[in-house]
């Protein structure tokens, strides 16, 4: 086990959160191409086309042009193994989104530089802050009008209340724009349009430096110093320890079309950005240099292949040396499995895994077994925490057409909810199921599934229902006065656990006065 350390100290396990458009895919295409995961750029998208044709059930995802699914991408550069997890972007998938983040030790937030802080880099940025996730910051598309990089990051600083350092400033912008000097190395990188993967550097020894005067024109080197004094003037100087606490991040100017700023970006993430974390369980925390193998299941996609009705469960290791074929305790139902297919995810394809470290992602195979927020481990009754299960936004009701196949739609629905993509709840009062999603397209992606995947036709009926909360308290009388008191507005979820389900705010705020000593709860954690 000589190497474990080296191992876990080369991870990095990061994905990208941004605003749909603000070039997301563009900058993981580049991160592959870089790292040599695919030898063409627009590889990513085929991809997404070759399973989208292989799998009938991403329909919806099709014909609306959004990513409903989340993958793990894996390559090396220099030195370092970058595991990417891509996160879907659209708003009505934060709940994955979330989760997705559990699983990963930095993010990369990439902004358009025309158009700033978006709605969907707040809500992501919200997710990150939540876990503290250290932020590297990637301005993109520096080759077009963009607004001033001054303005840019004090909008950073003012609406996400993070610190920001610049860790490059750009020369000019659009059609001027001819470079970034890397603040951090002191060097003159040179824009190409179109770029090629070697970008023109040119070592320089400070700001001050004749070199730079040789190479940029007069009004371009005064600009750039009377800049870069401003900026270091008003902004905090790089620290490792507060970006990696989450308070401050370094911001990279690029553009990702152009290839411009990806090997920076690179760099910075295997210079600064931290390895595989130590993991907080129920009972202690798991350092990712432990030998003994444990791991956690943060997503499961069900039927990616409708002929096989298999799951994977995406499964974020957290310490040992996983070696294919080992067995592992799945400690909620206390049984063994054996791990002899589990894949990693490359650029293009999957792979079997033959072994993995901390921070890597192995896909499970499995049979609705593993759930989010499951634990393996090599015999520790050990449970991870901090995998959130959201109170949905949107409740409805669903019925099967076919009233005589209500049972299967049972079925289908509990294995939705294990799977993550809905919470079910049945209320005690009544035999309809309520439905719960935190985006309302989810509901049509759902309709979708249950007839595609267990050829169910059904409908979704909007109910009266306002909200829904998980409800606990460490006093069982009052916990019983609460159910009995409000028994027409209680259901249970998958997991059998206690739901009050609202009609109005105002409905949810009394219950909370007349019940002081319960708690109502908008995030869960699973699998408990
Ligand atoms: P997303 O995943 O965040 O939604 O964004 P995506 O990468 O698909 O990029 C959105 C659009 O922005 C694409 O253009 C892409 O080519 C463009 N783009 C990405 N990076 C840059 C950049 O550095 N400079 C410029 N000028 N454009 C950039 P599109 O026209 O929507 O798609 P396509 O026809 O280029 O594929």
């Amino acid at each position: 086990m000589a190497n474990l350390p080296n191992e876990v100290a080369r991870r990095r396990t990061f994905a990208i959160i941004a605003h749909p458009d603000a070039g997301k895919t563009t900058l993981t295409e580049k991160l592959l191409l870089f790292g040599g995961a695919i030898q063409l750029a627009g590889a990513v998208k085929a991809r997404g086309e070759q399973r989208r044709a292989r799998s009938d059930w991403m329909k919806v995802e099709r014909e609306r042009g959004i990513s409903v699914t989340a993958s793990v991408m894996s390559f090396e550069y220099n030195g370092c193994a970058f595991n990417l997890l891509d996160t879907p972007g659209h708003e009505d998938f934060s709940e994955d989104t979330y989760r997705t983040l559990t699983a990963v030790d930095s993010a990369v937030m990439v902004i358009d530089a025309a158009k700033g802080i978006e709605a969907q880099t707040l809500k992501l940025f919200a997710a990150c802050r939540l876990r503290d996730v250290p932020i590297i910051t990637f301005i993109n598309k520096m080759d077009r009008e963009s607004r001033e990089p001054l303005d840019l990051l004090s909008e950073i600083e003012d609406q996400l209340a993070l610190d920001v350092t610049p860790a490059s400033w750009p020369i000019g912008m659009g059609k001027t724009f001819r470079g970034c000097y890397d603040l951090l190395k002191d060097r003159l990188i040179l824009f190409e349009r179109g770029g090629k993967q070697d970008e023109d550097v040119v070592e320089i020894k400070g700001i001050d430096d004749p070199k730079l005067d040789a190479n940029l024109k007069p009004d371009e080197v005064q600009r750039l110093r009377d800049d870069i004094e401003m900026a270091r003037g008003l902004m905090k100087p790089f620290d490792l320890g507060a970006y990696r606490e989450g308070h401050l991040s370094p911001v990279y100017f690029g553009s990702a079309v152009n290839n411009f700023g990806v090997g920076e970006l690179l760099s910075g993430l295997a210079e600064m950005a931290p390895p595989p974390r130590p993991q907080k369980a129920a009972t202690r925390m798991v350092e990712p240099t432990e030998e003994k193998t444990t791991a956690f299941v943060f997503k499961i996609q069900a039927n990616m292949d409708p002929k096989h009705r298999d799951r994977i469960a995406f499964t974020r290791l957290c310490s040992g040396k996983f070696e294919r074929g080992m067995k592992m305790l799945h400690v909620r139902s206390g049984k063994q499995i054996n791990l002899h297919n589990p894949v990693v995810f490359l650029a293009q394809d999957r792979e079997i895994a033959e072994e993995g470290y901390a921070g890597d992602i192995l896909g499970i195979p499995n049979h609705g077994n593993l759930r989010i927020g499951d634990t393996l481990t090599e015999g520790e009754p050990l449970q991870f925490v901090g995998i959130p299960s959201f109170a949905p936004e949107h409740l409805q009701a669903v019925r099967a057409d076919d009233p005589l196949r209500a049972k299967h739609l049972g079925k289908a629905l509990e294995q939705l909810a294990e799977e993550g993509a809905a919470r079910v709840f049945r209320p005690e009062i009544g035999t309809d199921y309520i439905v719960g999603v935190v985006g309302a397209l989810q509901f049509e992606i759902l309709a979708d599934r249950i007839l595609t995947e267990y050829g169910l036709p059904v409908r979704f009926e909007p109910t009266s229902l306002h909200t829904a909360r998980w409800i606990e308290s460490d006093d069982p009388v009052a916990l019983k006065t609460f159910l009995d008191e409000t028994r027409a507005s209680v259901g249970k979820d998958h997991n059998g656990d206690h739901v009050f389900l609202a009609r109005n705010a105002w409905h949810l705020d009394r219950a909370e006065k007349d019940h002081p000593k319960v708690r109502f709860l908008k995030v869960k954690e699973q699998a408990q």
